[in-house]
């Protein structure tokens, strides 16, 4: 059997990392600065994460949600403590799309109404709901694309105002940072007046910090650099540094009952116990304050950069949209200077590395870019 062939592929294979570097197939060295789209959170092979993971994989892998796991009640706790959301409730999924599929079931039951209002350029996921309400009819089957999601401009209070007015809107979903669109942010201006409309129209506010969350731009959510507050909250990425798992945080004024959602794999013992280790590792090693750290020398390092158009995003989550003559950098960057970057359409570089980036494998990559566009 071939592989149903859904991806553009580097033609580059790495067989081993640590921290943030990668060594393919045949031992050239590469510095990871996207941490595969974002996932990376605490580095490659974190010695205390492969510890936490192979003692557990030797004491017990899985079993179903039928039998108590006091590994997802640690977890609930501790995310709960560092997330800035004791009160909230949380349920446990596999990945980014089944958390916001989940999400915005639950606030459809909680509201018992059917439509959601979302954003311009947003992407959610591919899963049915997911991908409904994201703004890309490209991946968008006849099966998902559905009347009851409308998009509203990014920053547009009046446009969101007009539509939830309408009175059947179970949900806003939007991003703690845009990050497929190519790093765009909500202003804390706007994230506080959807709070008002939200609560005016009975809505339930979703913010999805499936990229942005997890400390990567300098607070635990992006959206607690605006202080305002979230009715769910939606992670995966980084939570698990590569273990597949995915969170939905739940506001205590929704209430759960029996069956209301369910999963085989999800909140899995291998799963929680990654997610416990990368918490560990975050809290020990201050990496929070890190992403902040390197995030601004980044920040200053390229302020008024020849290259660029524009600098967008916060901490380490990074956008630097390139002027016309500099499109294909990205490529250069990884033949002829070993960096691993992401890229949001042929004009925005993406940086998403792992929050452990250390000082000088940032100025490495800045020497790297200075160089190239010389
Ligand atoms: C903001 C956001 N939401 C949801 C997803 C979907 O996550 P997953 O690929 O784990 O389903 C992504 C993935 O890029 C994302 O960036």
């Amino acid at each position: 059997m071939n592989l149903f062939e859904v991806y553009k592929l580097w033609d580059i294979e790495p067989v081993r990392g640590l921290d943030t570097t990668l060594w393919d197939k045949d031992g050239a060295e590469y510095t990871d600065l996207y941490g595969g789209h974002a996932v990376i959170s605490v580095g490659h092979c974190h010695p205390h994460y492969v510890k936490m993971l192979s003692e557990q994989l030797g004491r017990l892998g899985f079993y179903s949600n039928a039998v108590q796991n006091s590994l997802q009640r640690d977890l609930a706790a501790r995310l709960g403590k560092v997330g800035g959301y004791d009160d909230y409730s949380l349920f446990l999924c596999n990945s980014g799309a089944e958390a916001n599929e989940n999400a915005l079931k639950v606030a459809s039951f909680h509201t018992g109404k059917g439509k959601v209002l979302a954003f311009r350029k947003a992407f959610h996921g591919r899963t049915s709901g997911a991908v409904a309400a994201t703004d890309n009819p490209k991946i968008q089957s006849q099966f998902n694309s559905t009347p009851n999601v409308v998009f509203a401009p990014l920053n547009d209070l009046e446009a969101v105002s007009a539509e939830l007015s309408k009175g059947d809107f179970a949900a806003v979903i939007i991003e703690g940072i845009q990050g497929v669109a190519g790093i765009y942010e909500p202003t804390s201006e706007f994230l506080h007046g959807l709070r008002t409309l939200c609560d005016r129209h009975g809505c339930v506010l979703i913010i999805d910090e499936i990229q942005s969350g997890y400390g990567r731009t300098g607070r635990f959510f992006a959206h607690q650099h605006s202080g305002v507050r979230a009715d769910i909250i939606t992670t995966a990425k980084g939570m698990g540094n590569g273990f597949p798992i995915g969170g939905v945080l739940i506001s205590p004024a929704i209430k759960p009952v029996y069956g209301m959602l369910g999963t085989t794999f999800g909140g899995n013992h291998l799963a929680c116990t990654a997610a416990l280790a990368v918490l560990d590792i975050i809290e020990n090693e201050h990496l929070v304050e890190n992403a902040a750290r390197i995030g601004e020398y980044f920040r200053m390092a390229f302020a008024e950069d020849k290259a660029l158009k524009e600098y967008r995003g916060k901490g380490l989550m990074i956008g630097m949209e390139l002027k016309d003559e500099y499109i294909g950098l990205r490529d250069r960057l990884l033949f002829e200077k070993h960096f691993f970057t992401g890229a949001a359409g042929a004009q925005v570089i993406r940086l998403l590395p792992s929050l452990t980036v250390s000082q000088e494998t940032a100025e490495r990559f800045v020497s790297a870019w200075k160089e190239l566009t010389l």
